[in-house]
């Protein structure tokens, strides 16, 4: 949108701290400049790889045969869960269970797997995503070819859907949003991604000179293949895709406090896909766990372990597994529990769960709005679940964190940290995105304080809300809200 077509508002008079993010925005000037005067993207140079912030002056090159993996490479010393997460998937590269290419979807997806072959991860390299040049999918890349003028979508950076995918991770851990399965950047060589032809003759080869010159060989900075730089998500068990459940909801609607706790976690799944501009979000594109009410009779000893399930005598306990691999203290507390009672027949009723996940964020954090509404909706839009008001549970979670312009800021600076790995980072692109966010932020802000629904909030006008240039001091920035002026992205029909 150029901005002739914009109404420019003005919307920061002075620098003084007032936490309303939507009329008075006064945030940190230790970045760079704004460089998003161009209208015009630059194409992103491709598939290019650098060494990811969090692992300085260490070299992927060196790694001296293929599936050995240097293990400082993926280290998160935050994130103990994920990082052995990473590692169990390491090691079973190192034992021959390799990834193994997801057939549905439209770029090169994979299921990562632990030592015991069970699928722990999936894990999707920038250079096989729907425009990235390794694509395994030929389809898409006849289209790239034959239609340029409609490749991809044309507000999106192009090939940077890993870092979206983990940028939507980061959005909802900072939130407590709990929906998107854990994403971190990792890199991974397997036999089974998608390599040109003159990757693994190069990798033969020099294998074979390894194998016969040792001496030779050791002057060699890699051996094996090339590790690809991607986006690692945790599996999460046990769900399907939401179309699935949404039709069995239509034809046996849930019990009335089950559809309270669905109407619950789909705000989440609302605020999220709002606030990072979800261009892809299709009911194909999250999924749904439900565990139906089961009543087991069984019998069970004193201190016996049989009794591991989530039951106490005449009564119900859920169990509940976050979608970040990590079980909460309910199961070990049952346990004690059950430790202490006499050996006797036991009804193990399990409290259903209905729970969300929001996987496939790969095509959000756009620089611009999208011109048209109609191509990227977000389809929960249509669900009946959409013309509830938000509820007070989601404006007390996230309300707090949105009108502080200091969360908005230290989010933009974490998702700063996260974009600029990429080889192909551009500056003004990034402001440009995060002018999209703060704006989605506003209006997000506005709906909920004022008790809209997620169909009115998606009726609302498009707004960007950029830093202005020049008028900021050392420490503050001045924003700008601008009106898209054209018609909103969505409407009831
Ligand atoms: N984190 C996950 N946990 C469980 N299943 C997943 C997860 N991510 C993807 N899947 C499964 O893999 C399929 C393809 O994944 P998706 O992320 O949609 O890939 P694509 O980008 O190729 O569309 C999904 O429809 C879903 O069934
Ligand atoms: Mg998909």
């Amino acid at each position: 949108m150029s901005a002739t077509d914009a109404e420019i508002v003005p919307i920061l008079v002075s620098t003084t701290v007032d936490c309303q993010v939507h009329c008075t925005s006064a945030l940190r000037a230790d970045e760079e400049s704004d460089g998003s005067s161009s209208d015009d993207i630059r194409l992103v140079p491709d598939v290019t790889f650098e060494p990811v912030p969090d692992s300085p002056g260490i070299n992927r090159e060196s790694q001296p045969l293929l599936g050995t993996i240097d293990v400082t490479y993926n280290h998160f010393p935050d994130d103990p869960l994920f990082n052995d997460l990473v590692s169990n998937a390491e090691t079973a590269i190192d034992n021959g269970i390799y990834p193994e290419r997801i057939s549905q979807g439209s770029s090169g997806s994979y299921f990562v797997k632990n030592p015991e072959a069970k699928i722990i991860g999936v894990f999707k390299p920038k250079d096989e995503e729907p425009y990235g040049r390794l694509n395994p999918k030929w389809t898409k890349w006849m289209h790239k070819l034959c239609c340029p003028c409609c490749f991809g979508r044309s507000c999106l950076i192009p090939n940077q859907g890993y870092l979206s995918e983990a940028a939507a991770s980061l959005v909802d851990t900072k939130l407590d949003l709990n929906i998107v399965p854990k994403t971190r950047v990792v890199k991974l060589v397997s036999e089974t991604f998608n390599y040109p032809r003159i990757d693994r003759q190069k990798a033969r080869i020099k294998r074979s000179i390894m194998e016969q010159f040792p001496n030779v060989g050791l002057r060699f900075n890699r051996i094996g293949l090339p590790p690809k730089s991607g986006s690692f998500q945790v599996y999460v068990d046990g769900f399907k895709d939401a179309d699935h459940w949404l039709r069995r909801f239509e034809a046996e609607p849930l019990p009335a406090w089950m559809a309270q706790k669905f109407q619950l976690q789909f705000e989440r799944l609302v605020v999220l896909d709002y606030i990072i501009r979800n261009t892809d979000r299709g009911n194909d594109n999250w999924l749904i766990k439900y565990d139906q009410p089961q009543i087991v009779t069984t019998t069970t000893n004193n201190g016996g372990g049989a009794a591991t399930t989530g039951a106490v005598r005449g009564g119900a306990v859920a169990t509940q597994v976050g979608l970040h691999g990590n079980t909460n203290g309910s199961l070990k507390n049952i346990s004690r529990h059950v430790d202490l009672v006499d050996t006797t027949d036991w009804n193990l009723v399990q409290l259903p769960q209905i729970r969300i996940a929001a996987i496939d964020n790969g095509l959000a954090f756009p620089y611009k709005h999208p011109d048209s509404w109609r191509g990227y909706p977000y389809h929960w839009a249509w669900l009946p679940q959409a013309k509830v008001p938000f509820s007070r549970e989601i404006r007390d979670l996230v309300l707090p964190h949105l009108g502080d312009m200091n969360f908005v800021q230290d989010l933009c600076d974490d998702l700063h940290l996260l974009f600029k790995q990429d080889k192909g980072f551009d500056k003004g692109l990034f402001e440009r995105q995060m002018s999209v966010m703060r704006g989605q932020i506003l209006n997000l802000t506005q709906a909920l304080r004022d008790g809209k629904s997620p169909v009115q909030l998606v009726q609302m006008p498009a707004v960007v809300v950029e830093k202005s240039q020049g008028q900021h001091t050392s420490r503050f920035f001045n924003f700008t809200q601008r009106f898209q002026d054209k018609s909103p992205f969505f409407s009831w029909c």
